[in-house]
């Protein structure tokens, strides 16, 4: 048949991105604006910066898109946009420009929640087998989603407390390593033969839930009171420790629920599944097990628009379009 072309715009935090795919596996563009040094200064994102940049960016990273796919509007099939959960401002801003470009081309429009972009990013480089079990850890999210099939989602487990993406920045933050922290953690980790002995949040013993906030609470007491002893901490052993500890319970835990739920797939997604110690162990836990392991390549683990133009075009061949009043919204359930 016609190729399906599916426009995909994502601005859920602090990347403006745009993307097109074709036939839901091809890649004809993938732009992402990151918006990661305006914030640096602050530690952390602002909300408010972070719609403003994404107003000034979005127009001209679509046009980039539109280039790079060499496509003119009207032989796309659909536009899709992040719909939710996310930042209300930034959200706003993909939202009203998703609806004016399917406006003004004639174009349905599909609405798609942020996660399961993050899932179906595999889509974009594997087969999948449903029934599957996702493990989807973020800046926003940690949690553990059993797919029975195409779109159908139940969380099993989640964080009582911080994302596993928001505890390496807060303990990113203490050792005054740049925003976002995650990547120079996972570096200092490898690098380090020490680690800082520290608890792991196995919960009760049936739990699928997480809990960092404990943890990072371990890492910073242990700091200050080897401050208060004059002494300082190597950054090398904080950060293997407290990465062998989110890793260790990130990953017995997933297995065990792999394992209870008969799932066929073990799917890493979100931005933490950039993280280079959480890979190699779930590599090596999931071969021991005789788990398929399947992972997006690292520029689609973090924020990007082929994600959620993965995602929409399994709505596209369902018919599942949104009408032009779909609200963007910041709590919007999976
Ligand atoms: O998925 P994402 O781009 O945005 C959200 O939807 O939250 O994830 C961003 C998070 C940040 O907390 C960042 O520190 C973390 O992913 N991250 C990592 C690594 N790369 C990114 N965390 C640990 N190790 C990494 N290599
Ligand atoms: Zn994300």
């Amino acid at each position: 048949g016609t190729p399906v072309y599916i426009l995909a715009i994502e601005t859920s935090c602090d990347e403006t991105a745009v993307s097109i795919i074709c036939d839901g596996t091809e890649i004809l563009a993938n732009v992402v604006s990151s918006q990661i040094e305006t914030h640096q200064r602050f530690g952390g994102v602002v909300p408010e910066v972070a719609s403003r940049k994404h107003v000034e960016s979005i127009t001209w990273i679509l046009q980039e898109a539109l280039d790079k796919a060499k496509l003119h509007p009207s032989q796309l099939s659909a536009v899709a946009v992040t719909q939710g959960p996310g930042l209300v401002g930034a959200l706003l801003v993909g939202m009203v420009a998703a609806k004016a470009f399917a406006c003004a081309w004639g174009l349905p429009l599909i609405g798609v929640h942020h996660i399961a972009g993050h899932i179906y990013a595999n889509a974009l480089v594997h087969r999948l087998e449903y029934p599957f079990l996702s493990l989807v850890v973020s800046g926003g999210h940690t949690e553990l989603v059993y797919v029975e099939s195409e779109g159908h989602f139940r969380i099993i487990g989640q964080t009582r407390d911080d994302a596993a993406g928001e505890a390496y920045d807060k303990v990113a933050r203490a050792l005054k390593l740049p925003y976002p922290g995650g990547p120079h953690i996972d570096r200092l980790a490898l690098e380090s033969e020490e680690a800082l002995t520290l608890p792991r949040a196995w919960l009760e013993p049936d739990s699928y839930d997480f809990s960092f906030s404990g943890l990072k609470s371990a890492v910073l007491s242990a700091m200050n009171s080897a401050a208060m002893k004059g002494q300082t901490l190597s950054a090398g052993a904080v950060a293997r420790g407290f990465q062998d500890s989110v890793v260790e319970v990130l990953v017995e835990k997933a297995l065990r629920a792999v394992k209870a739920y008969g799932a066929k797939q073990l799917l890493l997604a979100g931005g933490v599944a950039a993280n280079k110690g959480l890979r190699s162990r779930l590599e090596a836990r999931c071969a021991e097990a005789g788990v398929p392991l399947l992972a997006p390549p690292l520029p689609l683990c973090t924020d990007n628009a082929a994600m959620i133009g993965a995602a929409a075009f399994l709505k596209f061949r369902r018919g599942q379009f949104a009408s032009l009043d779909l609200k963007a919204d910041p709590q919007l359930k999976l």
